[in-house]
């Protein structure tokens, strides 16, 4: 039976880069679950609701559809895979994703997106091993120093390193902190530090406790 893989850790690690890879080698379908915490904020976003008020939020996020085919994400049909990617989305993302109501929609659609797929992926986040898929096969966590991955973020969005750097910190505060599933390492994971390390080694690190659990 081929496994679920989960793949947590901050931005700037490399885990988009890394689940694709798996996914392409393993033939396994892959889920990117920021892109739904992005796609529900541009729903909020576009209503017009301010992303802390949490009832507000929840009633837009519940009353619209969420979906990923071959790495691209659809709201209600729309491809928004690029427009998710924007300032505007990822400055609200943290606030709309900290609200427990949301995120116990999220987890719910996670789950029965990757039943529908016939119940292997590779799923990449922050929760996925610790909350969504708490009995996966394969749980890795990746990280890497913070300067590091400030730099990489720069380069990838062509980017002042500096505003990168202030962003991530923020993220990075309100992700690990918030009360409900805060980012953290998950029970059984195998941390993969990718600061030194060349993509590669990484995909190759991953690929060695894919194929033990296959
Ligand atoms: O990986 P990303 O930068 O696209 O994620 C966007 C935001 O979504 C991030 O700030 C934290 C949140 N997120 C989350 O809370 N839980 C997940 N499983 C994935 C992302």
């Amino acid at each position: 039976m081929p496994p679920i893989v989960t793949i947590d850790g901050p931005s700037g690690t490399g885990k988009s880069t890394v689940t694709r890879s798996i996914a392409d080698r393993f033939g396994l379908p892959f889920l990117d679950t920021g892109a739904f915490y992005r796609t529900a904020t541009l729903a909020v976003l576009e209503a017009g609701v301010d992303p802390h008020d949490a009832d507000a939020v929840v009633e837009v996020v519940r009353g619209v559809e969420i979906d990923q085919k071959a790495g691209m994400t659809f709201l209600d049909g729309r491809d928004v895979s690029e427009r998710i990617r924007e300032a505007d989305v990822t400055g609200a993302v943290s606030a709309v994703s900290a609200h427990p109501e949301v995120r116990r929609m999220m987890v719910e659609r996670q789950r029965a997106w990757v039943e529908e797929e016939g119940g292997s992926a590779v799923v990449e986040g922050r929760d996925i091993g610790s909350v969504v898929f708490p009995d996966a096969e394969v749980k890795v966590y990746l990280d890497a120093r913070p300067e590091v991955r400030a730099r990489r973020r720069a380069m990838e969005r062509g980017e002042d390193p500096e505003a990168v750097a202030n962003d991530l910190e923020r993220r990075d505060r309100y992700d690990s902190t918030r009360a409900v599933s805060p980012l953290t390492v998950p029970d059984g994971a195998v941390v993969v530090d990718t600061s030194d390390l060349a993509f590669e080694e990484v995909v190759e690190a991953v690929s060695a406790l894919v194929a033990a659990k296959s």
